[in-house]
């Protein structure tokens, strides 16, 4: 059988950007949060909003945002200093929100039911840490996720370096996808059993800062730091940028060996972050493209690098740079006395047909299968039978009830042995934890909070548990974690 493809449509006519440019005034791509107040909160109200998400001719879309912006507000802090944010929810719906990445308090890691009190429409909840480590973060609702998340409830926290990186200009792209109804709505049909069963809730409409058509401006031989942030529900976004050498200088926030790539497509999952140096090394008066993967082996642009006409910034482009300074992320992963858990990632269409038509691939490995038929089958906590579509170590749950898939001893190294039996990509989150990659019995450069395990793939990754409380482990799959693929663990 084959699966309906989920592509990308573009209506792009680049040409006539300019005049209509002129003629309507756009928003500032990403708003920069308002000074904090007297008592040195900064308040973000989740609340509706709209976007142009079709272009400034359009009828704007309905969203929810902070500040009834989507992306909200730009958090920013410098590595060190305390961040205090309050809450205010004027939704008519319950949330909270979750600081992706940041290796915080855990009564601060926004997880209503599990970290938190859930915060009711009307109240408000404050917010304060100190984020350990410099880099590209972002936060966003943890409640409702797959109608609040798609709806816009997102934004980035930049923290800065103590001492400034040598860049000209530093620009954050989050990157979306959409599902809107023919009249530019956001298609109401959140949480359906169908997107949850296949990849989750794709968009066909992409957007970077939610803009149709977003346009960086740069002078030759100019050094740009571009941090991109996946805030999709459920879409890996294959990126590139065209004519240009970018590279990848931070992951999922952490600095890692500044690396050029080779092909220059880039794979981010949901949750995932990059951060690359870019060279604008063409010429006065050119332009590039922001390119995506459409699926279907065809491209198409999000955005435009536009050369102005003006002399070059310096007479060359910057020599290689070095790695950008390290956070004080553990030093010793001790992999021989590691606690090792065992994740099978489970359900989803292949589980539907059981054990016949995905004999091939399940064959050898039916330990959290058992057989089972159709929705509900796996043993959870917190979740209706119909809605156990996934399942994480044989559970489907909610993520925070339930006893925790396993307690460990602050301080001991944990190994996560993620083996994927299903036919769709899985992105593996974990909270409040940086981890590293197995390969080859050695560890990869890269410290990661989400990893992709794809299909019929497994993934070691290992960590330090130093971070005491309770900690979501999820897909950031969104339709995947709300349908089982969810888990939590405490570090004691
Ligand atoms: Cu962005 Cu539970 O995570
Ligand atoms: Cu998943």
């Amino acid at each position: 059988m084959t699966f309906r493809p989920t592509t990308l449509s573009r209506r792009r006519v680049i040409a006539g950007l300019g005049a209509s440019a002129t003629l309507i005034v756009l928003p500032p791509s990403v708003a920069v949060a308002q000074p904090a107040g007297d008592d040195g909160f900064r308040v973000l109200r989740a609340k509706a909003g709209t976007a142009h998400l079709r272009g400034p001719a359009a009828r704007p879309t309905r969203i929810w945002g902070y500040d009834g912006l989507s992306p909200g507000p730009i958090l920013r802090v410098k590595q060190g200093e305390e961040l205090k944010v309050r809450l205010v929810n004027e939704l008519d719906q319950t949330t909270a929100i979750h600081w992706h990445g940041l290796r915080i308090d855990n009564a601060m890691d926004g997880v209503p039911h599990l970290t938190q009190r859930p915060v009711a429409p009307g109240e408000s909840f404050d917010y304060r840490f100190t984020p350990p480590d410099a880099g590209t973060f972002w936060y966003h609702t943890h409640f409702l996720s797959s109608e609040q998340l798609e709806r816009g409830l997102y934004g980035a926290l930049i923290v800065d370096e103590t001492t400034p990186v040598n860049v000209d200009r530093d620009m954050t792209l989050v990157l979306d996808d959409w599902r809107l109804t023919a009249n530019g709505d956001i298609d109401p049909s959140f949480g359906n059993m169908h997107d949850a069963m296949m990849e989750g809730r794709l968009g066909q409409y992409a957007t970077i800062n939610s803009q149709d058509e977003f346009e960086i401006k740069l002078r030759t031989n100019e050094r740009m730091r571009l941090r991109l942030i996946n805030a999709a529900n459920a879409r890996i976004f294959r990126l590139r940028i065209t004519d240009h050498e970018t590279r990848v200088m931070a992951v999922d926030g952490q600095p890692c060996p500044p690396e050029v790539i080779a092909d220059g497509w880039l794979r981010l999952g949901p949750g995932a972050r990059t951060d690359l140096f870019l060279d604008a090394t063409l010429k006065s008066g050119a332009t590039a493209r922001i390119v995506i993967d459409n699926g279907r082996g065809g491209e198409f642009a999000l955005g435009t690098l536009a050369y102005d006409n003006s002399a070059p910034l310096r007479e060359a482009p910057l020599p290689a740079p070095d790695a950008l300074p390290a956070n004080p992320l553990p030093t010793q992963i001790d992999l021989k006395s590691a606690l090792t858990i065992d994740i099978p990632l489970d359900g989803g269409m292949g589980m539907m047909m059981g054990g016949g038509m995905m004999g091939g691939m399940g064959g050898g490995m039916g330990g959290g299968m058992r057989g089972a038929m159709g929705p509900g089958r796996f043993n959870g906590f917190g979740l209706p039978s119909q809605e156990r579509l996934w399942a994480l170590a044989s559970i489907s749950s909610s993520g925070h009830d339930g006893p925790p898939l396993f307690r460990v001893a602050r301080g001991r190294t944990v190994m996560l042995d993620f083996v994927n039996r299903s036919l769709m990509p899985h992105a593996m989150h974990v909270h409040g934890h940086h981890f590293r990659q197995i390969s080859n019995g050695g560890m990869t450069p890269y410290w990661l909070d989400t990893v992709i395990v794809d299909p019929e793939r497994s993934e070691r990754v290992a960590f330090v548990a130093d971070n005491p409380g309770k900690w979501m482990l999820h897909c950031h799959m969104i339709e995947h974690m709300a349908t089982g693929m969810a888990a939590w663990f405490e570090v004691t």
